[in-house]
């Protein structure tokens, strides 16, 4: 069996849609979800799967902590889902190939330090754009710069909002994130 960590910051949507699509996989279980927040709403979710969780902090992070722990569990591969801290390069190193994030939106555009969450849909607005979408891509010591996998867009109207952008990219995450995770093992 692949063990799978989901590491995930918030709600955590993405993670339970992951923990959904390999619940009664015979090729990969998720054996871990890990937050940077002690009140992230993932932990509640993880609980309902009845997936071990744990909580660390920045410090505890770039001390080696989540490494430790990631490696206690001998986890496989590391799936960033809504992930906000930047992640150490020994911790990167760890997984060569074997750690994925989701960007919600279309890369290289609204990427880098700052473009999280709503600030990407935000930027998405005020440009003007007339589609935006999500990318999987493996994660390397460059700020979503790693290799892209997979990219799907969306189409943005003039008068959607910030929200009907967000609505519309976490429908394009739930539909093809665990799929992808799934082919990529
Ligand atoms: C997702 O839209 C994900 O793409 C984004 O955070 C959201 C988490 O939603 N990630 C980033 O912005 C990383 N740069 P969720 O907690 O409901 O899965």
């Amino acid at each position: 069996m692949i063990r799978l960590a989901i590491l995930a910051s918030g709600s955590g949507s993405n993670a339970e849609k992951i923990m959904e699509h390999f619940q009664h996989s015979s090729k990969a279980q998720v054996a871990l979800v890990a937050s940077n927040k002690a009140d992230a709403f993932v932990l509640e979710r993880a609980k309902k799967f009845g997936v071990s969780t744990f909580t660390f902090t920045r410090k505890e992070m770039e001390a080696g902590e989540l490494l430790s722990k990631l490696q206690e569990e001998k986890i496989d591969w590391v799936i960033l889902a809504g992930f906000l801290l930047k992640i150490p390069d020994q911790l990167i190193r760890s997984f060569p190939e074997r750690m994925v994030n989701i960007h919600p939106a279309l890369l290289p555009n609204y990427g880098g330090k700052g473009m999280y969450g709503s600030f990407v849909h935000e930027a998405v607005k005020a440009a003007g754009d007339t589609e935006t979408g999500i990318t999987i891509h493996l994660v390397n010591e460059h700020y979503d710069e790693g290799k892209i996998v997979f990219q799907a867009s969306t189409a943005v109207h003039p008068e959607d909002t910030a929200d009907d952008i967000a609505q519309k990219v976490h429908a394009l995450e739930h539909r093809y994130f665990p799929e992808v995770i799934d082919s990529l093992l």
